[in-house]
């Protein structure tokens, strides 16, 4: 059976996605996250998926003792040191067209700068912040009189969409 270890940091609406399309697949979930009060761990709870808590300067040991096929940082908001990397193949998520808007809060950065179209990107992770190889893009349009929390949205559905699709292939 394949094994993708999703990591994450905080709200976990992406994790619950990639749940949820598995569900009655062949693949195991399992979760990481670098800190123990994240909202994603009580998702992982409910849905019986099992969960690490592991620091931040751990993260290395873990990966030693820990195989997976995949791993996918969907809102883990620190970044892994090339020792890490070298131990499990990463992609990342990152709510922007990339290479626009790096780093953090750039749903809100992308939607005050007035921009007419953003996105969501998928990439291989390598040193730099939301820096590596792009696997997967989607766009969508910011209208002129979309609030900042409708587009939020929009972004989120497309992260929901294809992530999980995105893994599937890379997993195949
Ligand atoms: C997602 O929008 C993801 O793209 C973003 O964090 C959010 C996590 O949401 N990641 C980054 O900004 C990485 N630079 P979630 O916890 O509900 O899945």
């Amino acid at each position: 059976m394949k094994k993708v270890l999703v990591m994450a940091s905080g709200f976990g609406s992406n994790f619950e996605a990639i749940v949820e399309y598995f569900k009655n697949k062949d693949v195991c979930i399992e979760l990481l996250s670098d800190k123990n009060n994240a909202y994603v761990l009580k998702r992982a709870k409910r849905l019986g998926i099992k969960s690490y808590i592991i620091p931040f300067n751990e993260t290395s040991n873990f990966f030693l003792k820990h195989k997976f096929n995949l791993v996918v940082l969907a809102g883990y908001m620190r970044i892994l040191p090339k020792e890490v990397l070298n131990l499990a193949e990463f992609i990342n998520i990152h709510p922007s067209l990339l290479p626009k808007y790096k780093g953090l809060n750039a749903i809100k950065r992308a939607f005050m700068s007035g921009e007419k179209v953003s996105g969501i990107t998928i990439h291989y992770v390598n040193e730099e912040v939301d820096c590596g190889e792009i696997i997967f893009q989607a766009e969508c349009k910011i209208e002129p009189d979309m609030t900042l929390e409708e587009f939020e949205e929009q972004i989120h559905f497309l992260e929901h969409m294809h992530l999980p699709r995105v893994i599937e292939e890379l997993i195949k």
